[in-house]
C-alpha cells in the first residue's frame, strides 16, 4: 500500500511537472507545489518509525486522525438525534438554551420518547388542576437548631464550580444572574475571587485544598481558622459546604490542569502558577465522625452561625450510617448534606472514577432520605440534590425523592451559551465558560449572560410550578415519591414510592 500511494502521488509530481515545462500557467503551477508538499509529506510518512499505520498508509492515515479527533463534533453535529446526544442530550440543551434566550418553549407534534419503553417516567395530572401562579413552596430555609443565622434560598441554586473551572466572564456572570433572580451560586472549591463578589448570595465551598480556607504547612494543606474566618463572615456567604467528594471522582480530590492555573488563580488559591494542582482525596482536618462533628461545630461558629452543610457522593454504605447515626448521638449535625450522583459533571477527572465509581444520584438521594427519617433528622438536616437536573420533571421528581433543593452545574453553564464541546480540561472551551484563554474568554459577554442565567433559573422555577399545579397540589413542597411513575414492563406502572420507599 506504502509503495503504491507513493508511487501515485510521485506521478502526479511528475506529471504536474512535466505541464509546467511546457504549458507554465499559474495554476498548473500551483498544482504542482500541492503535489510536490504532499509527495515529500508522504515521504516523510513512510519513513518515520513512530507510528506504524503512517508508515504502512502515509498520508492517507492522517486522514483517519482527523476525523478521530473531530468525531464527538461530528457525531453532535451531524448524526445525534434529539433523544441520543450525552452526557447531555440536544433535547435538554435546547431547552435551556430557549429558557435562557427567552424564546420559544413550545413543541410541535408530540412526544419523541417512547412512552412504552421500560422506564418511561412521567407523573399523573390532575381532574382539577390548580393555577400556577398561586404554587407555593419555591423557597426553602437552611439552618437546624444549631445555626444562628438561616437562609433562605430558592429550591433551584448553582452548584460547585470554581474560578478556575470556570473563566472569571462565565463565573462573574453566574453571580450577578443569582443575584437577579434571588438565589445562591456556589464557589466550588478554588475559594472566593473578586468575580464571586458581584452581590449573588454565595455557598462558599470548603474542599480539601482548603483554597480561601487555609495554607500549605510542609507540603500539606491544612484548614486555618483565621483565613476561612475572614471569608466565612462576608456578608455574601450565606452558607458553608464541606466538601468530602463530588460524583465524578469521589474519592479522588479536585483537579485544576496546569494550562488554567494561571498567576491569578495561583495567587487566589496560594499555590504554584502552572502546575496541576491535585487537591488531596480527604480532610486533613479531622479523620473520623467525632472529629467531622466537632469540625463542622467549628466552622459553624467562626461563620458567626450561618448553615454548614457537607457534600458527598454516597459510597460505602455503612460508613455513611455509622456518620448518620453518630451525627444522630451527638445531637450536632450539619444543616444540609448536598448529595451528587455519580452521573455528575466535573471539570477533569479520570475516566475510571466519571464512569465507575460513585453511587448515581437517585439511588444515593433515596439512601441519605431513608436514613435521616431513621435517625429523627430530617427536620434538622436538609438535603440538596445534584446530578443532571435540567428540566422541571428531573426537579419535582428529585424533591418526590426527599430533596429540599436542587443544584445545578452544567445547566447553568448552557444557560451561559456552552455547547458541550466538552473541552472544560484542555482550556480550548470555544465558548469561553470552561477556560482561562484570555481570547476565548472575551467571547462571553457578562452583560448579556448573566440575564441569560437569571432566565433560565426563573422560566425553571415557573415550569416546576406548571407542573406541581397540573397535578392538583398546592405547593412544591409537598411533591412526594407517590405521584412519580415509572413503566417497570410493557402491561406495569409503579410509582417510586413503590421501587423506593416501601422495601
Ligand atoms: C466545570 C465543573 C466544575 C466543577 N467543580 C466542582 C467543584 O469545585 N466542587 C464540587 O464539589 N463540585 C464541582 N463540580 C460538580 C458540580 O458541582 C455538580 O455536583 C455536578 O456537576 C452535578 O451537577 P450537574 O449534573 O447539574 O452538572 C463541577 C462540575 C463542573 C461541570
Amino acid at each position: 500500500m506504502r509503495n503504491t500511494i507513493l508511487s501515485v502521488l510521485l506521478l502526479i509530481t511528475i506529471l504536474f511537472g512535466v505541464l509546467v515545462y511546457f504549458i507554465p500557467q499559474l495554476g498548473t503551477i500551483i498544482l504542482l507545489a500541492i503535489s510536490s508538499i504532499l509527495t515529500i509529506i508522504a515521504i516523510f510518512d513512510s519513513l518515520q518509525t513512530k507510528h506504524s499505520l503512517l508508515r504502512s498508509f502515509p498520508l492517507v492515515a492522517r486522514l483517519r486522525w482527523l476525523f478521530e479527533d473531530e468525531r464527538e463534533k461530528i457525531q453532535q453535529y451531524f448524526i445525534e438525534d434529539n433523544l441520543n446526544g450525552t452526557p447531555i442530550n440536544r433535547e435538554k440543551r435546547s431547552l435551556v438554551y430557549q429558557r435562557s434566550k427567552l424564546q420559544k418553549e413550545t413543541i410541535p407534534f408530540g412526544t419523541q420518547h417512547n412512552v412504552y419503553a421500560k422506564g418511561y417516567e412521567f407523573v399523573k395530572h390532575s381532574l382539577f388542576p390548580k393555577d400556577h401562579h398561586q404554587i407555593k413552596g419555591e423557597k426553602v430555609v437552611f439552618g437546624s437548631d444549631k445555626c444562628a443565622q438561616k437562609y433562605t434560598s430558592s429550591i433551584i441554586n448553582i452548584s460547585a464550580m470554581s474560578f478556575g473551572s470556570l473563566s472569571k466572564n462565565a463565573i462573574m456572570a453566574l453571580n450577578q444572574g443569582a443575584k437577579m433572580d434571588g438565589f445562591a451560586h456556589n464557589t466550588g472549591e478554588g475559594g472566593i475571587s473578586p468575580y464571586h463578589l458581584q452581590g449573588g448570595d454565595l455557598i462558599f465551598q470548603v474542599g480539601t485544598g482548603y483554597f480561601g480556607a487555609g495554607k500549605s504547612v510542609d507540603g500539606k494543606r491544612v484548614f486555618d481558622d483565621a483565613i476561612f474566618k475572614q471569608n466565612a463572615i462576608r456578608p455574601e456567604v450565606k452558607m458553608i459546604e464541606i466538601k468530602f467528594s463530588q460524583g465524578a471522582k469521589p474519592g479522588h480530590g479536585g483537579i485544576l490542569p496546569a494550562k488554567k492555573n494561571t498567576p491569578e488563580i495561583a495567587a487566589i488559591r496560594k499555590v504554584t502558577v502552572g502546575t496541576q494542582v491535585d487537591s488531596p482525596p480527604s480532610h486533613s482536618a479531622f479523620s473520623n465522625y467525632q472529629e467531622m462533628i466537632t469540625f463542622i461545630q467549628k466552622v459553624r461558629d467562626l461563620s458567626e452561625g450561618k448553615p454548614v452543610g457537607i457534600k458527598l457522593c454516597v459510597g460505602n454504605n455503612q460508613e455513611i450510617e455509622d456518620m448518620i447515626k453518630a451525627f444522630a448521638e451527638a445531637n450536632n449535625y450539619p444543616d444540609f448534606i448536598a448529595v451528587d450522583g455519580g452521573e455528575g459533571g466535573t471539570g477533569a477527572a479520570p475516566l475510571e472514577f466519571t464512569n465507575y465509581i460513585g453511587t448515581p444520584l437517585i439511588d444515593g438521594l433515596v439512601f441519605i432520605n431513608k436514613l435521616l427519617m431513621q435517625y429523627k433528622l430530617k427536620e434538622q438536616v436538609k438535603i440538596i440534590a445534584s446530578g443532571k437536573a435540567i428540566d422541571a420533571f428531573d426537579i419535582v421528581k428529585y424533591l418526590a425523592l426527599g430533596a429540599d433543593a436542587i443544584g445545578m452545574a452544567r445547566s447553568f453553564m448552557l444557560s451561559l451559551g456552552c455547547i458541550q464541546a466538552r473541552e472544560c480540561n484542555l482550556d480550548t472551551c470555544p465558548v469561553g465558560v470552561a477556560t482561562q484563554d484570555e481570547d476565548l474568554v472575551e467571547a462571553l459577554v457578562v452583560e448579556k449572560k448573566n440575564v441569560r442565567v437569571k432566565n433560565y433559573h426563573s422560566k425553571t422555577v415557573a415550569a416546576v410550578k406548571e407542573m406541581v399545579a397540573a397535578m392538583g397540589l398546592d405547593s412544591i413542597a409537598t411533591l412526594k415519591a407517590n405521584q412519580i411513575f415509572r413503566r417497570k414492563k410493557e402491561n406495569e406502572v409503579v410509582s417510586l414510592e413503590e421501587v423506593y420507599y416501601s422495601k
